[in-house]
């Protein structure tokens, strides 16, 4: 319990091929999948973890079949129920494009927003028609916008300056990503947030996902040494003097 991840974050794949292999349709898969959503925010509540982004909705998954979408934006109104997050005390976030989601799911979700926003065991932010190239352009847009008005200079613009630019500002960057499915790639998710995040991919579909598998790769990372460019040396020494003025 000592070296726990602050903040994980979980590309939630593999719902329609969990769906194909117990012979049932695909949106069966997805509304697996939204219970396994809930039953890992608790779990990782339980665990002390303080913030869980989870990847919903991609800007790509629009291109999806109308139905598919259609059936995904009906799931979403009827899963953001605030009882969730008030009987957990878990604050509901969203990054992503909201303003493409439907009228009713953005009513909701912004209730949900307010209602949750003192909540204090977890953080729970959901990535709803959300991408890593959308919101780093966004970010892009805002800090030229600053620069023509005058109130940055080109020569201040740093990681902070990005990083405060992001829809992720209110985020510490990911400890730990998590990726369900089988597949190893990012799919456009926290690029920039990633940098030096720990990756975890499991042939687990997100519909089987439980507290097994988040104190799993929990585990794996526990295992690893993180270096940020370092040497292993200089990182046991850092860590010893953190040690010694906790103590
Ligand atoms: C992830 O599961 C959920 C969403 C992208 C909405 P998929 O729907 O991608 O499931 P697979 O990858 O087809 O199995
Ligand atoms: C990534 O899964 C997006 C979400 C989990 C919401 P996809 O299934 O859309 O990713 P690709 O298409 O396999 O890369
Ligand atoms: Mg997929």
């Amino acid at each position: 319990m000592t070296r726990l991840p602050q903040h994980i974050a979980i590309i939630m794949d593999g719902n329609g091929r969990w769906a194909k292999l117990h012979g049932k349709k695909r949106s069966d898969g997805h509304f697996a999948g939204a219970q396994a959503l809930f039953d890992t925010m608790v779990a990782a509540c339980n665990l002390g973890i303080k913030y869980t982004t989870v990847y919903a909705f991609s800007t790509e998954n629009w291109n999806r079949p109308d139905e598919e979408v259609e059936g995904l934006m009906s799931l979403l109104f009827a899963k953001l129920d605030i009882n969730v997050f008030m009987d957990n005390d878990v604050r509901f976030c969203v990054i992503g494009n909201t303003s493409r989601l439907p009228q009713d799911v953005q009513e909701r979700m912004n209730y949900c927003l307010e209602q949750s926003a003192n909540n204090k065991r977890g953080t729970l932010t959901v990535a709803l028609s959300y991408s890593s190239k959308w919101e780093i352009i966004e970010a892009t847009k805002k800090i030229a916008r600053r620069v023509k008005e005058g109130t940055l200079r080109v020569e201040d613009i740093d990681d902070k300056t990005i990083d405060a630019s992001l829809n992720t500002s209110f985020l510490p960057d990911p400890d730990l990503l998590i990726r369900t499915g089988g597949e190893l790639r990012l799919s456009n998710y926290l690029l920039w947030q990633c940098a030096y995040t720990e990756l975890y991919f499991c042939d687990t579909f997100w519909p089987d996902f439980n507290e097994e598998e988040l104190c799993k790769a929990i585990y794996d990372y526990q295992q690893r040494e993180r270096r940020f460019g370092k040497t292993s040396e200089q990182v046991t020494v850092d860590a010893g003097q953190q040690d010694s003025k906790q103590e």
